[in-house]
């Protein structure tokens, strides 16, 4: 069985670009599979995966579930709003308990920078960043690459513009990482406030204008302002934002070229994207949720491998 280098997928920052292709090659072969009448295959019967979510997800908990289960995984699901959490019990004594009946994988998703690696420090079983604080979310980004990847049929040269909350968003940072390492080329654009002030030593192009973001890039990854994780107010009003920092028709109308338009969602239409953008032949966004399955699939098929 082939593996992963690594028991873990912490994050995209610490693993290698042949990891990341056998990931690839090997959602490939699922994706085929999710696509058959029967989409299910044995290779993880003898598996339990514990999906601990501590923050709200819609597509991220449902897309591992069902990778889980057409993998035909033994699948719990633990959501800290219903949990004993919320009696006090502590992050490490929660998993414990959970890994006490004998569950082999935990995915977690956690508000806080660094959870899942506190964890793997403290536990045996493989473990999945499903997205840490503003930190991280590899698998996001693995799907996001997988999709362009599949658009253009390579990564290699590819310019790809991560437009929006760059400061907060764990999807920007986990893409800057994943299409540095596959050989794109990643300009990042918003509003001064929502830029990192040390974002280019990443080795990004910083763009401050929208137009001319999009003007330079092949695709466009649109990212939600996530007013949850903002304490302090970084631009006047969400109609100012879309006014400078919104696409919409006209705009890409103005374009000589299509650019791909993605978006990790959940999108808040008519901030950052209207919907005469986001449903539009040029969107590529529900191709996205769709391989988020198979990439997920390829991560917990070779992490169980590592063990082997
Ligand atoms: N893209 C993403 O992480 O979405 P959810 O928050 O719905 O999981």
């Amino acid at each position: 069985m082939s593996k992963l280098s690594q028991p873990h997928l912490l994050g995209i920052k610490n693993i290698t670009r042949e990891d990341i292709e056998l990931i690839f090659e090997t959602a490939d072969n699922f994706k085929e599979v999710i696509n058959r009448p029967i989409k299910k295959v044995p290779s993880l019967r003898d598996v339990t995966i514990a999906n601990v979510f501590f923050e709200n997800s819609t597509r991220t908990r449902l897309s591992f579930e069902l990778a889980q289960k057409r993998l035909s995984a033994d699948v719990v699901n633990f959501s800290a709003s219903t949990s004993s959490v919320k009696k006090g019990e502590t992050l490490l004594d929660t998993v414990n308990n959970i890994l006490a009946m004998k569950v082999d994988m935990i995915v977690m998703r956690h508000a806080s920078v660094g959870a899942p690696h506190f964890l793997a420090r403290h536990i045996k079983a493989n473990i999945i960043n499903a997205g840490d604080g503003t930190h991280e979310h590899p698998t996001q980004a693995l799907l996001d690459a997988f999709s362009i990847r599949e658009r253009f049929r390579k990564l290699e040269g590819v310019k790809v513009a991560i437009i929006g909350d760059i400061l907060h968003s764990r999807v920007a940072l986990s893409n800057i990482f994943a299409l540095n390492k596959l050989g794109a080329e990643v300009m990042v654009c918003g509003p001064p406030t929502l830029l990192p002030r040390h974002i280019a030593s990443l080795g990004v192009k910083v763009e401050l204008d929208l137009k001319k973001a999009l003007e330079w890039c092949d695709v466009a990854n649109v990212l939600r302002i996530q007013l949850e994780r903002q304490q302090i107010k970084y631009f006047p009003s969400l109609r100012e934002y879309s006014l400078y920092y919104g696409i919409n028709r006209p705009m890409l109308d103005s374009l000589k070229k299509d650019v791909v338009l993605m978006h990790p969602g959940p999108i808040n239409r008519g901030v950052e994207l209207t919907s005469d953008a986001a449903d539009s032949r040029q969107s590529i966004i529900l191709d996205q949720v769709e391989n988020g399955v198979a990439v997920r699939m390829a991560v917990m098929y070779l992490l169980a491998g590592a063990n082997s």
